[in-house]
């Protein structure tokens, strides 16, 4: 089987990880810990970072550190992993939808402007949806399988609209807009290790801020929220978000070949670029002009969506469809879809993503673009 995004174990995985078996450093404190969260802020370019037990996790805090709660909505677009939609829920919240763009399949800014300009106002400084006078405190793009939107136009609107940005960049580990990486834009970014990710923890997350305060708030509301060093005295609800020593361990064996799967994942891509161009309808994600991707997970867009998912999976390639829609998903079904004509929808029956691990070889994919030709 060729999976869909494998980890890849190739560095110093096993002997940092034994390493933190045979000293007994396995759970919540170690130094690999602090060289993860170290090597995190390094690479993105913020001052702090602080390692969460997963990339949703770092989300609900983010999200609780701004003190948003059930009277409050946070905008995320429509085409997005369940995780972000939960983080926001956890808190109460709910999610308003902007819809996604048929091309960059991104947050779609022409939208996320009007729905802003006509359906929101000012009180005192903070944003309100009009119909029913709830804040909108907090806006949450996502970096869509690592590609971005116009950050600049982003972060104007939201200064324009008071609203705070969380990225939710955990996709975009090693992606780019205009040479400043994913999750340092906002107040607060966040990164996944998830098994599927560009380097993975098994499971694991990470928040990068340059706020010194919400990085120290964050680490204390991640570990129960204790405050004395002795006692167990803890000062709010807190919670066991903490990423695990040994879990940090494998991160710092995977950081240390972050560079070379982001050169891998862009071989990848254009492998797929150049072997299917000119094959029947597909076509790639768009990307910006100033935005440098990591091209996490290589994605195409075709008619015959479900055909070449049908062919590669017969044949033992993993490949996935696209996240349904939030607005189809059950629990949303009530929640606001900001659109015209549902691009999110069109964009979720075109798309499919094909195997991409960073160890796959130019033969393996091979195999899969001459499986996929056979569709046409
Ligand atoms: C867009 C998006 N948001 C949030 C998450 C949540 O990360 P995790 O699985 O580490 O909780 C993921 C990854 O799984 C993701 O792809």
């Amino acid at each position: 089987m060729l999976l869909l995004s494998g980890p890849n174990m190739a560095g110093n995985e096993l002997k940092y990880v034994t390493e933190c078996i045979t000293t007994g450093w396995v759970s919540s404190v170690g130094a690999y810990v602090d060289q993860f969260e170290k090597m995190a802020a390094e690479f993105a370019g913020t001052k702090y970072a602080v390692a969460t037990s997963s990339g949703t996790t770092a989300l609900h805090i983010c999200l609780v550190m701004m003190g948003v709660n059930s009277d409050d909505y946070v905008i995320t677009p429509n085409i997005t992993f369940i995780a972000t939609c939960n983080a926001i829920k956890y808190t109460g919240a709910n999610p308003i939808f902007i819809d996604t763009t048929v091309k960059s399949w991104q947050m779609d800014l022409d939208l996320l402007e009007e729905f802003l300009t006509h359906e929101t106002e000012q009180r005192n400084g903070v944003c309100h949806y009009k119909k029913d006078g709830k804040r909108i405190p907090v806006i949450m793009p996502v970096h869509v399988l690592g590609n971005m939107c116009n950050m600049d136009r982003l972060l104007l609107l939201a200064k324009q609209h008071n609203l705070t940005v969380i990225e939710d960049s955990t996709e975009a580990l090693g992606s780019y807009y205009k040479g400043k990486h994913a999750g340092s834009f906002g107040l607060m970014g966040t990164f996944s290790y998830n098994g599927n990710k560009i380097i993975t923890t098994g499971g694991g997350g990470m928040i990068v801020t340059d706020d010194e305060a919400l990085a120290k708030k964050a680490k204390h509301l991640t570990t129960q929220a204790k405050s004395d060093p002795f006692e167990y005295i803890h000062d709010e609800i807190g919670y066991n978000y903490r990423l695990v020593n040994v879990a940090a361990a494998m991160g710092v064996a995977q950081m240390e070949q972050l560079p070379g799967f982001i050169k891998r994942k862009h071989e990848i891509i254009d492998f797929y670029k150049t072997e299917l161009h000119g094959v029947g309808d597909i076509r790639f994600q768009e990307v910006y002009a100033d935005v440098n991707p990591n091209w996490w997970m290589p994605t195409i867009f075709t008619e015959r969506q479900k055909a070449v998912l049908k062919i590669l999976n017969d044949n033992k390639m993993q490949s996935r469809p696209f996240w349904v829609p939030m607005n189809q998903l059950v629990m949303f079904k009530d929640n606001l879809f900001y659109n015209h004509n549902d691009k999110s929808n069109f964009v979720y029956h075109h798309c499919l993503s094909v195997p991409c691990s960073t160890y796959i070889t130019n033969e393996q994919l091979k195999t899969v673009t001459d499986k996929i030709k056979e569709c046409y």
